[in-house]
């Protein structure tokens, strides 16, 4: 018989209760009684049953845009996650032949979206500082195919984020040259200072946003685009959901968002000194280091090429031998995807600790016997 192959997510998801999810940037701080309480009042009055509005619940468009800060007449588009709004903006928008401005490393099921609508991305490498795009490096990029910007801020996996000034020069490109800007700001609320590119480039910029990550709700999958309504608008017919996002979702968010204010600097005290602490760990591992510290976001990469390791193994045996689920590069770069493992870090510090005691002795035994068999069951 053929031998199956290891499925990470499988073994973690069947051992949950035990495993440390540090390994898809999920955020494990928000007080859970307030999805709990919106839940549960949904669920009694059985809301479930019927279709849910199919723009979305009104209260929902009014607080991403409040969120955002985006103006008060901006376009709302709702999603299963903000992948699904990537995915209509794609399809959308671009078209065969045509090129899209992004990096590498990056999250790259955009740019599988980007593929399947017959364009291609043209990656910059951004594996080396500043860690992230430049203005000058996507101006020198641009030629007669580029239809679109890729900024993704703060970025996953490397967790730079982008100053004010050069959101607004590469927004200032995109509204020049006519260009579609895509701000991703998945991760915004775990920045010092997030800066939207909508007011640089108004025409030209979707903003993507999703409650994954800032409110804690992955599993709810809700997100999706704003921007100027004529433009929403046509992304818009590509919604394949024409009867509504899920409504436990909606409600949640909005509980999420309207509660926000008073949760969110607790979470981001909380990720600042789990950052500290991975960094006192990294540095205590000969051959490890972080690229990018302080993260602006919920993640870091920690490059281990230096130890001659493979991340898929160390992957591995953080996973079967700790319960510490980390995630490796290859998922995340194809160029650089070899040297680095991502770990995120917005979950309580005891997750932390289980991190650091797991870390040093994954690599010392990986180090001494190479990799190891998983354990059985
Ligand atoms: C940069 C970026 N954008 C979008 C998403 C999608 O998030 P979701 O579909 O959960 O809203 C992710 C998820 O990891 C991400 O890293």
């Amino acid at each position: 018989m053929p031998e199956i192959p290891f499925d990470a997510f499988r073994y973690a998801h069947e051992h949950r209760d035990s495993v440390v999810w540090m390994s898809q940037n999920t955020n494990h701080l928000v007080p859970p009684e307030i999805v709990r309480g919106a839940v549960e009042e949904a669920l009694r009055e059985r809301r479930y049953e019927g279709y849910p509005y199919a723009s979305g619940l009104p209260e929902l468009a009014e607080r991403v845009i409040l969120d955002l800060g985006l103006p008060a007449d901006s376009q709302v588009q709702i999603s299963a996650g903000g992948t699904e709004a990537l995915y209509m903006l794609t399809r959308a928008l671009l078209h065969p032949g045509e090129e899209v401005i992004a990096s590498d490393p990056s999250y790259l099921i955009i740019h599988k979206f980007i593929e399947l609508s017959g364009a291609r991305t043209k990656n910059l490498d951004i594996y080396a500082p500043p860690y992230r795009l430049t203005a000058e490096r996507v101006a020198e990029a641009i030629g007669p195919q580029t239809r679109m910007i890729l900024l993704i801020d703060p970025l996953n996996p490397l967790g730079s984020g982008y100053p004010e000034s050069e959101v607004r020069a590469i927004a200032e490109i995109a509204h020049d040259r006519k260009l579609w800007l895509v701000n991703d700001v998945t991760y915004r609320d775990f920045a010092e200072r997030p800066t939207l590119a909508y007011p640089y480039a108004p025409e030209q910029t979707l903003t993507v946003w999703s409650v994954s990550k800032n409110c804690g709700m992955a599993g709810l999958r809700l997100g999706g685009l704003a921007g100027q309504r004529e433009l929403v608008r046509s992304v818009a017919r590509y919604n394949t959901n024409d009867l509504g996002v899920n409504i436990l979702a909606q409600v949640a968010a909005i509980a999420a968002l309207r509660t926000k204010s008073g949760w969110i600097g607790g979470v981001r005290s909380t990720t600042r000194g789990n950052q500290d602490r991975i960094r006192s760990v990294v540095a205590g591992v000969p051959g490890t280091s972080l690229p990018v510290f302080p993260s602006q976001a919920n993640m870091f990469v920690i490059d281990i090429a230096s130890t001659g390791l493979a991340p898929e193994d160390l992957q591995r045996e953080l996973l079967l031998h700790h319960g510490v689920f980390l995630r490796s590069g290859s998922y995340l770069s194809p160029t650089f995807g070899g040297r680095f493992i991502r770990a995120s870090f917005s979950n309580p510090p005891a997750d932390i600790e289980r991190f650091a005691r797991a870390f040093p002795e994954a690599i010392a035994a990986l180090r001494t016997s190479g990799i190891t068999p998983p354990k059985a069951g």
